[in-house]
């Protein structure tokens, strides 16, 4: 199977000329649930932009087998339009017909827990079902690598426990699994993964198992560092 993301040797330097990653390499080698922690600053949020193809590369190489998507911290910046099918309507590929558009709304919205939200409109919605929302957004556009920009950081714990929840089901299901890969600042939820890598001054380390990395960050709360 090809990897759903091969990132090779890549390094961005912002136009003010601070840069901000440095021969960076990174595979995501199946379907799953990867998570990337690291200080502020050390590069997480430019390098999802560059998956994303937001920014453009200095050098370097990204191969992704399938389409990208980008779930942002809040939901508020990525949700334009008043009701949740509508919004949904934007992120659907060209070319279906009307039916299929309709269907394929509320599939997304099922998928996330959200059925029959169609006419909802997306201002009465809480902070954990706009995230919900924006989820279904990359699952309606078709996309097989979800990248998910700290997703969790402004929702309450239950919230945040079932977006995590929603995505390790998305990425564990048995038809077309998502790979997804899941910035955050909570060692917590380094339980909840395939695999758990570091990124430091703009690169990224080896994949480790969760409950190992978040014991070497915290000793303390983590767990055995040795396990
Ligand atoms: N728009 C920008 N213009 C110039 N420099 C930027 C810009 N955005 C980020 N940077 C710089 O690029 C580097 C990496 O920032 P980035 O936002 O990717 O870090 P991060 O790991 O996502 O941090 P955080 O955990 O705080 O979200 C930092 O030095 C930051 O100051
Ligand atoms: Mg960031």
């Amino acid at each position: 199977m090809t990897p759903p993301l091969c990132i090779e040797r890549l390094s961005y330097t912002w136009p003010n000329g601070r840069p901000a990653l440095s021969h960076c390499n990174l595979q995501i080698p199946a379907p799953g649930l990867w998570m990337l922690v690291g200080s502020n600053g050390s590069g997480k949020s430019t390098l999802l932009r560059l998956i994303a193809g937001l920014l453009t590369p200095r050098s370097g190489h990204i191969q992704a087998s399938g389409k990208v998507a980008l779930v942002f911290q809040n939901p508020d910046h990525q949700l334009l339009l008043p009701s949740c099918a509508s919004d949904l309507q934007l992120d659907l590929p060209a070319g279906l017909s009307e039916a299929e558009r309709r269907d394929r709304v509320g599939l997304a919205l099922a998928q996330v827990g959200l059925a029959g939200f169609e006419t909802r409109p997306i201002h009465t919605l809480s902070g954990g079902q706009k995230q919900r929302l924006a989820i279904a957004g990359a699952l309606a556009s078709g996309a097989s690598l979800v990248l998910l920009d700290e997703p969790t950081a402004l929702l309450d714990p239950d919230s945040q426990q079932a977006v995590l929840e929603l995505v390790w089901g998305l990425s564990h299901r048995a038809e077309a699994p998502l790979a997804a890969l899941w910035i955050t600042h909570r060692l917590e939820e380094l339980q909840r993964c395939d695999g758990a890598a570091l990124m430091e001054k703009g690169a990224v380390g080896s994949w480790q198992p969760g409950p190992r990395l978040a014991g070497q960050l915290d000793p303390l709360r983590g767990g055995n560092p040795n396990r």
